[in-house]
């Protein structure tokens, strides 16, 4: 039985339509039963209403207040039942209610290998860091900012010359991969999360996810590229 996810995003949504993909192909085992957002203007929201998926938007100035918000998405989330939230660009901090009602059922992708560039900056640290790999981390959500238990990561090479724009640009390729086999993973039970919300049981495959993307980060041939 496919897992029913419901998506969160903010922007683009090309995590969104490569969990589509995944799907239609079936190499991820799950449905997506809702696409919700923050923001009105998000565009994957038309790509979802384009597949029949429903949408919603929780807009912050909606609410009187942050608390109100917070109440509110939950919610709406949980009209549609899903048993897993997963976010996918979503730019907002999750509260309480959200994850007090899916606890362990929420998941996020970031584009930097965790804990190094939390927040929203993500691929600009890594450059401003002069970094010579950087990657994205699949985890689980907390209460914190990009804090929770880390399931799976994707390693891409900092290129010479890369701004933020390029670096996050191959970095996106990376979680295109990645996010679908790790919801898949959950999907199959393969990676279970336990009471005191640690990543546990098929970690090592959940590494092994990793093996895929590594082709995203070529050797140079000798001579190639600039010089450390
Ligand atoms: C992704 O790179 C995701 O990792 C990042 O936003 C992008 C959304 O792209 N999320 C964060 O930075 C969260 N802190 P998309 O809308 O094309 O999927």
């Amino acid at each position: 039985m496919a897992l029913r996810i419901a998506v969160l995003i903010s922007g683009t949504g090309s995590n969104l339509g490569a969990l589509a993909q995944a799907i239609d192909e079936k190499t991820c085992d799950a449905r997506i039963v809702a696409v919700l957002s923050d923001r009105a203007s998000a565009q994957g929201l038309a790509f979802a209403a384009q597949r029949g998926v429903p949408t919603a938007v929780v807009a912050m100035r909606d609410y009187p207040d942050r608390a109100a918000w917070d109440l509110a998405l939950a919610d709406k989330v949980s009209e549609f039942a899903p048993e897993l939230v997963v976010l996918a660009g979503f730019m907002r901090v999750l509260g309480a209610p959200l994850l007090e009602r899916f606890p362990r059922r929420v998941i996020n992708v970031h584009p930097a290998l965790l804990p190094l560039f939390p927040g929203t900056t993500g691929p600009e640290q890594a450059i401003a860091a002069r970094m010579r790999v950087s990657g994205c981390t699949v985890h689980v959500v907390d209460s914190g900012v990009d804090t929770g238990p880390i399931i799976a990561q994707g390693v891409v090479r900092v290129l010479p010359g890369d701004t933020a724009d390029t670096l996050h640009e191959r970095i996106r390729g990376a979680e295109h991969q990645l996010y679908p086999r790790v919801v898949d993973a959950i999907a199959r039970g393969q990676v279970t999360l336990d009471p005191e919300v640690r990543v546990h049981g098929a970690i090592d495959d959940a590494v092994a996810l990793l093996s895929p993307v590594f082709p995203a980060f070529p050797m140079s041939p000798p001579g190639a590229g600039a010089s450390s």
